[in-house]
């Protein structure tokens, strides 16, 4: 699935059937998908799904990545979906699903989503590298099964950070891989608050520790494509270290799990007041085939995505925050400010694609399709 072809996610009720701790503080929880569905649960390793439930009387949407490797191409489609959720204390859904989910629990899961995975014809003699912090090595777990699995002279390389080794999610699914596949595989855990024998493997990834390792362990002109997942700030200081050592841009794919900007994200679609003489700004959207229009007073500086949830509660979206693709929707009229995009590649922005959760109208009238 190319940027192009990118599926719109739909939700569907699934059953939990398993859930199993990794840490003290993180799950994977097990989804069944029933023959039917088969086909809208198809994904690519990398990919994640958004989960809605009901919490605290909100309805709570977030994303998970899918820790597993999608089953291989024989036509049967797979037959469960695995995520990784790690406890953020203070948070809403992840603190509910640690609490509350089950094997036999309902609960809404949307149709994989998501460009985070490789770009490459083919991985014969390719070496794919992950650098992930914390419960950024869910997606890498599913890339990093897919690609050795794939082709007997591909190889991966993770490097894995983390605070202490009891935080490290996945550590013995990480040493099966290890065990199955010794010349291939190669594992860096780096630990912030634990010493290790190598001092290159102990402290907080700064920019003079990536450089070290980037120099020792893991020399950029020896891999194919790169995959970062983890804090914002290790990303972008990845990022930043890799395309000053000459990687291409095109070579380095990464996922943010929230933004800098990120904020609780409830009550989606709320009302708003409208003030005596406001200049109102009409919002045309299509979805489903379906056309809606809703008005949005200009000095409210609403997100689309906020005004067409007051009239649609289908309206796509998951992190709200810019980071998961989800709202992703075809500006055909008008002009919006986007304000800001972690999500959508260069050559989306081109054919007009925005991100209806961070785009603000900037004209009276704006028409977006969610169907494009
Ligand atoms: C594409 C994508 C993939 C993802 N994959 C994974 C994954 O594989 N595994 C994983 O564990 N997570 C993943 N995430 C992150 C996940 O979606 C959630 O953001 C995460 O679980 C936290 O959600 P929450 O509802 O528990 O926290 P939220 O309620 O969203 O809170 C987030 C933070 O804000 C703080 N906060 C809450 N209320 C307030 C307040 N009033 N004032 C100040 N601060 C406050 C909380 O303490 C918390 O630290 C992914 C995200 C994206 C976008
Ligand atoms: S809902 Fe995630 S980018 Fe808009």
């Amino acid at each position: 699935m190319n940027t192009s072809t990118r599926r719109r996610g739909r939700f569907h009720e699934l059953t939990v059937s398993d859930v199993r701790p990794l840490t003290a503080e993180s799950i994977e929880v097990t989804f069944a998908v029933p023959p039917d569905l088969q086909g809208d649960y198809d994904y690519l390793p990398g990919q994640y799904v958004a989960l809605r439930a009901h919490v605290d009387g909100h309805e709570v949407r977030r994303s998970y990545s899918i820790c597993r490797p999608p089953a291989p191409s024989t036509g049967s489609g797979n037959s469960s979906i695995s995520v990784g959720i790690k406890r953020d204390r203070g948070g809403l859904f992840s603190v509910w699903a640690h609490e509350n989910l089950k094997p036999g629990d309902h609960i809404e899961v949307m149709s994989p989503e998501g460009t985070f995975t490789t770009n490459l014809p083919d991985l014969e003699h390719a070496h794919i590298a992950g650098i992930a912090a914390g419960s950024g090595v869910t997606p890498m777990m599913a890339l990093a099964s897919h690609v050795l699995a794939s082709s007997p002279t591909a190889q991966f390389s993770l490097v894995y950070t983390n605070r202490a080794t009891q935080d490290v999610m996945f550590l013995d699914d990480l040493a099966d891989l290890k065990d199955r596949y010794p010349a291939r595989l190669a594992l860096h855990h780096v630990l912030s608050r634990e010493q290790r024998t190598a001092p290159l493997l102990s402290g907080r990834i700064d920019a003079e520790k990536l450089n070290a390792i980037l120099d020792d362990l893991l020399p950029p002109s020896t891999v194919t494509e790169w995959f970062l997942c983890g804090p914002f700030d290790l990303v972008a200081l990845c990022r930043e270290t890799l395309e000053g050592r000459g990687v291409p841009h095109d070579s380095i794919r990464f996922e943010l799990f929230t933004s800098d900007a990120d904020s609780p994200r409830v009550d989606r679609g709320r009302p708003v007041g409208i003030g005596e003489g406001d200049e109102m700004r009409l919002i045309e959207f299509t979805l489903d085939g379906l056309s809606s229009t809703v008005e949005s007073p200009g000095p409210a500086n609403e997100a689309i995505l906020d005004a067409a949830l007051r009239v649609r509660g289908d309206v796509p979206f998951a992190c709200a925050g810019g980071v998961c693709g989800t709202c992703r929707a075809r500006l055909t009229e008008g002009e919006v400010r986007m304000t800001q995009n972690y999500a959508l590649e260069p050559d989306e922005i081109e054919r007009g694609y925005v991100l209806t959760c961070q785009s603000h109208p900037t004209t009276k009238r704006v028409v977006v399709d969610y169907d494009s």
